[in-house]
């Protein structure tokens, strides 16, 4: 019989929930603003962490990429050190209940908070939008409250999700009772957001940018790396200081530093005293950081039954939670159990 109470949020460790759509190979903005976190709070919380390969399906997709991005993003999941002992990690479509979740939100979502949704208004709007686009906000939210998360770390990207996610999270609580516990936002401090190089006033996005010029990925090989950032757009002043408005590119520069070395990118900025310099430090940074990384993933993308084993264990460790949640949220609703 499971156990439908609401938790005791007193007596348990935080829960923290967050994923990552395979809708690109991982940027550098991915691992900062997302999966080192993830790794680094894995101990000290009740993690779960997912590859949100429904959210990949919002927009136009071809399968044979989606199967593969996903086992590649799984796989750097784990070479980043993420561990089934500490966290429960795995594919958001093999836990049943996101999908059941989502529904019962969106009958509780409105038209009018979900069409005022960033992405939708961006890609959205067009006769052959897809109308998971315009629904999966819930689906997002159904992702959150499901393992009852006390805290969501993301990009600073993300507000506005989990903004709603707890707007319907309060109102599901008013209209049928106390079932979900609202989550808080936990948004980076350093690599919150980081920019694209040959766009500084863009996002480092893993799908939607013009050219991969000025995106990392975790995957590239040392050379690209170095030639990306040394290609990196900077500005004509010629002096390193932070200023993230006028200087964007150069802040940017200070900022990955930054995040990588866990200093404030003002005092970076007054130990570089030219560009070619910052951009020298900051490529040694991000391969340095990336190589073992790519190491461990090379050695387990060799053994992808074993990955997808440890990928099975996790999104049963994940069903166990989840399906507590959505009882309760299907007895308050007042559907017969
Ligand atoms: N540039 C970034 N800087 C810091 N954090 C970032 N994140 C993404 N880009 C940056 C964080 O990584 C996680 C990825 O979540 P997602 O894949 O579901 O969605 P996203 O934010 O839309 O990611 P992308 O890379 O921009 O993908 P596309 O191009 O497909 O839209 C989130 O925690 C996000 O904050």
């Amino acid at each position: 019989m499971l156990d439908t109470s609401a938790p005791d949020a007193v007596h348990r460790s935080p829960a923290v929930v967050s994923g990552i759509t395979p809708s690109g190979s991982l940027t550098l903005g991915n691992y900062l603003g997302a999966l080192r976190r993830f790794v680094a709070e894995q101990q000290q919380t009740r993690g779960h962490f997912f590859i949100a390969d429904l959210h990949a399906l919002t927009t136009d997709h071809d399968p044979i990429r989606l199967h593969d991005l996903t086992l590649e993003t799984a796989t750097l999941f784990f070479a980043t050190g993420l561990d089934l002992s500490s966290a429960a990690v795995f594919v958001q479509s093999h836990v049943r209940a996101h999908v059941e979740l989502a529904y019962l939100l969106e009958c509780t979502a409105y038209v009018g908070e979900l069409s005022r949704m960033i992405q939708f208004k961006q890609k959205g709007g067009r006769p052959r939008t897809r109308a998971s686009l315009f629904s999966y906000p819930c689906l997002m939210a159904a992702d959150i409250l499901l393992y009852d998360a006390d805290m969501v770390p993301v990009g600073g990207d993300q507000d506005q999700h989990v903004e709603l996610c707890r707007n319907l999270a309060v109102r599901f609580n008013r209209l049928y009772g106390e079932t979900f516990v609202v989550p808080e936002l936990a948004k980076a401090v350093l690599g919150s957001r980081v920019a694209d190089l040959a766009e500084p006033r863009a996002k480092m996005s893993k799908s939607s940018a013009a050219s991969s010029a000025g995106v990392i990925r975790m995957l590239d090989d040392p050379d690209l790396v170095v030639r990306k950032i040394n290609r990196a757009v900077t500005d004509s002043e010629g002096k390193v200081r932070y200023d993230p408005v006028r200087k964007p590119g150069v802040s940017n520069l200070l900022d990955l530093a930054a995040a990588l070395c866990g200093e404030n990118p003002c005092d970076v900025a007054e130990t570089v005293s030219s560009y070619g310099e910052l951009k020298r430090r900051c490529a040694d940074l991000v391969v340095a950081e990336l190589t073992p990384i790519q190491q461990r993933y090379h050695d387990l993308a060799h053994h992808p039954d074993y990955v997808r084993g440890m990928l099975t264990a996790g999104a049963q460790q994940a069903t166990v939670t989840a399906e507590q949640v959505l009882a309760r949220a299907r007895q308050n609703m007042g559907l017969l159990m």
